[in-house]
């Protein structure tokens, strides 16, 4: 059994704590099949945990019935107690990747790896002073690659809990394969990232502008507002979305023309931000024992056991865990899936244009989306981008391609969204948008939702997920032809700013949420995570353009799975 979709990070334990996360999983997924079936609208307040009532999200509310799925989720995603820094523990006591080392396990049978098998790599973390660390929770990454083939897989790390992790790859082509671990944040990094959502939820500010003759005042405006001063509500009553802006003197709340990023609070100690060095103690690789590569074989006797349903047998120890099961991979620069989908290679004009001709797609989220409506933009000369005088970064965007009969749209996801200015008009949450789309077996839906949440109690993207969950549910039923697909989220370069606001650590806590959500949907996944991971460029927000290019590969072969015209 696989523990989570692809996870490149995994804490589970044995025994009763395995048992107990897979019977809430499926007690998980059970529940989210009843609930998108209740058509209720109703939002009643509920104890949240007192972390979040007793910051500025007092009113924050969800229906009992999102509030218990919302436990569920959240168990799903635990991760294991981390220690903090300013109990007893020093910067030298914390996880330091240089003196941790990484040791790649004999192979199991006989006295080589072959395709099909899995590698196994011991992680051993150590501080400072190179004393071995007692307990787990650090935030590894793992990659298996091989540069002259253009190959890589993402790699599953398991945590003991006691300074010990353990890397889990496919072997999944002949030659040489080396293996890379990466330190994301050491536990110390990552009990003070829960601590900020928990203290700082607010962190990330937004702005609206209110404007009536010559009057203009602008105020803050957020999800979660201290109610110490009068507020003006923007609840969205379809979906029960919420949003408030502190009332503007002399204005009424109707008087709201723009919404905008606000920005930053920092509020950090100077001893926790050593946690987060980009050269010491952040995204650094951690060092081989002893040799950091294998060499895979491609043995008849191996062929038949395809690389994923086999009954692994492991002889006892640490060493009958977790099967690791990627989306996919790397080889000659190209993503293959691993879940039955070929992926084709659309490099010219024409297949791109043929597969998308009489095609209504339809982007919506974030930046990372917007990025897609890019690509396409750029590589299609007949798709003519409509001038709707909207911002470049904001939206909404239109592209036409009159020949082809192929329409193209990009819109923003609802607030909390970080852009430049925008009419408060154009702040739709996703849902509503569904819920206007005829849809039908021509129309490609492609949605986006995931970095513009990171500082946020996990319970506001899961809410919205649900609200976007519903729509597309309520959408297949009236048009059961429709293509959905949805990005996942992906690792990203780490600056302080950038990991106080949007850490991985963060990301992969609702990227694991985002899957559970829509594991039991209809919808195709374009696993960002892994295609960002498994690729030797590094991490981006917005992924470099050979991963985009897969990524492309990837969405027009879900809507061209035949690709005739190739
Ligand atoms: C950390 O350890 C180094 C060398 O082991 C030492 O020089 C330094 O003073 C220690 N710092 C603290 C805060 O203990
Ligand atoms: C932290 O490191 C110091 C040495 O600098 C050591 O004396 C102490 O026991 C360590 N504390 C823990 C909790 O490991
Ligand atoms: C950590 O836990 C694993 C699994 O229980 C065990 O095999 C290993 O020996 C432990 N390592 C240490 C250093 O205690
Ligand atoms: C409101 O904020 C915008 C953007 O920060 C700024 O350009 C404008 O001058 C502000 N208006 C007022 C009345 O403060
Ligand atoms: C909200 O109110 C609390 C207590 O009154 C205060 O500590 C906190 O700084 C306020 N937050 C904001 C964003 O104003
Ligand atoms: C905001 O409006 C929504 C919808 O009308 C309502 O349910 C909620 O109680 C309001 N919240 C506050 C704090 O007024
Ligand atoms: C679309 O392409 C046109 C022509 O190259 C360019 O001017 C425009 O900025 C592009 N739009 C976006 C949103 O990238």
């Amino acid at each position: 059994m696989r523990a989570a979709p692809c996870r490149p990070i995994c804490w589970l334990k044995f025994g009763t704590i395995y048992l107990s996360l897979a019977l809430s999983v499926i007690i998980l997924h059970l529940y989210i099949e009843r609930v998108t079936y209740l058509r209720t609208c109703e939002v009643a307040k509920v104890n949240l945990p007192n972390s979040v009532a007793k910051s500025s999200c007092s009113f924050y509310s969800l229906s009992p019935k999102e509030a218990y799925l919302a436990r569920l989720l959240k168990d799903s995603t635990a991760w294991p107690e981390t220690l903090s820094l300013m109990s007893h523990l020093l910067l030298n006591n914390t996880s330091d990747p240089a003196h941790s080392t990484f040791t790649i396990l004999p192979p199991n049978r006989g006295g080589s790896w072959n395709i099909g098998d899995q590698l196994e790599v011991l992680i051993k973390m150590y501080d400072f002073h190179g004393h071995p660390k007692k307990s787990g929770g650090d935030f590894l990454l793992a990659r298996l690659h091989n540069p002259s083939l253009h190959a890589g897989v993402a790699g599953q790390v398991l945590d003991y809990g006691n300074g010990s992790y353990t890397a889990v790859f496919s072997l999944l082509w002949e030659g040489r394969a080396q293996v890379e671990v990466i330190l994301v944040h050491p536990s110390e990094g990552v009990t003070v990232l829960q601590k900020l959502t928990k203290e700082q939820p607010d962190r990330i500010y937004f702005r609206s502008l209110f404007r009536l003759g010559s009057v203009e005042k602008n105020t803050t405006c957020n999800i979660c507002l201290n109610a110490t001063r009068r507020l003006c509500n923007y609840t969205d009553l379809n979906t029960g979305e919420p949003w408030f802006c502190y009332k503007p003197n002399q204005l009424n709340c109707d008087a709201r023309v723009t919404h905008s990023k606000g920005g930053f609070r920092q509020n950090l100690q100077p001893i926790e931000e050593k946690l987060f060095q980009s050269d010491v103690n952040m995204k650094v690789s951690i060092p081989a024992s002893g040799p950091s590569h294998i060499q895979v074989l491609n043995q008849m006797d191996h062929l038949d056991r395809s690389a994923f349903n086999l009954p692994w047998d492991y002889p006892g120890g640490i060493r009958n865990t977790v099967k690791t099961k990627p989306t996919g991979y790397y080889y000659q620069g190209a993503w293959r899936s691993l879940d039955g989908t070929t992926v084709h290679q659309f490099n010219t004009i024409t297949a791109i244009s043929q597969c998308l001709k009489n095609k209504v797609v339809h982007l919506y989220g974030d930046s990372t989306i917007r990025q897609w409506f890019e690509y396409f933009n750029k590589s299609l000369p007949d798709l003519k981008e409509f001038d709707l005088q909207s911002s470049k970064q904001t939206g909404p965007l239109l592209a036409l391609d009159y020949a082809n009969n192929i329409l193209m749209t990009f819109h923003s996801h609802g607030p909390p969204i970080r852009f430049g200015s925008m009419p408060v008009s154009q702040l739709r949450y996703i849902a509503n948008e569904l819920d206007h789309v005829v849809g039908g077996t021509r129309t490609v839906v492609v949605i986006g939702i995931w970095s513009h949440f990171s500082t946020f109690p996990i319970e506001v993207y899961i809410r919205r997920l649900l609200n976007i969950r519903k729509a597309v549910v309520r959408m297949m039923k009236r048009a059961p032809g429709t293509l959905v697909i949805i990005r996942t989220a992906n690792p990203k370069a780490l600056t302080l700013y950038e990991t106080l606001t949007n850490s991985d650590w963060y990301s992969l806590q609702r990227d694991k949420v985002l899957r559970a959500i829509f594991k039991r949907v209809k919808v195709r996944l374009v696993d960002a995570w892994e295609m960002t991971l498994a690729h030797h460029l590094p991490h981006a927000l917005h992924p470099h353009p050979p991963i985009v290019k897969n990524m492309i590969d990837v969405i027009l072969s879900y809507i061209c799975p035949t690709a005739d015209n190739l």
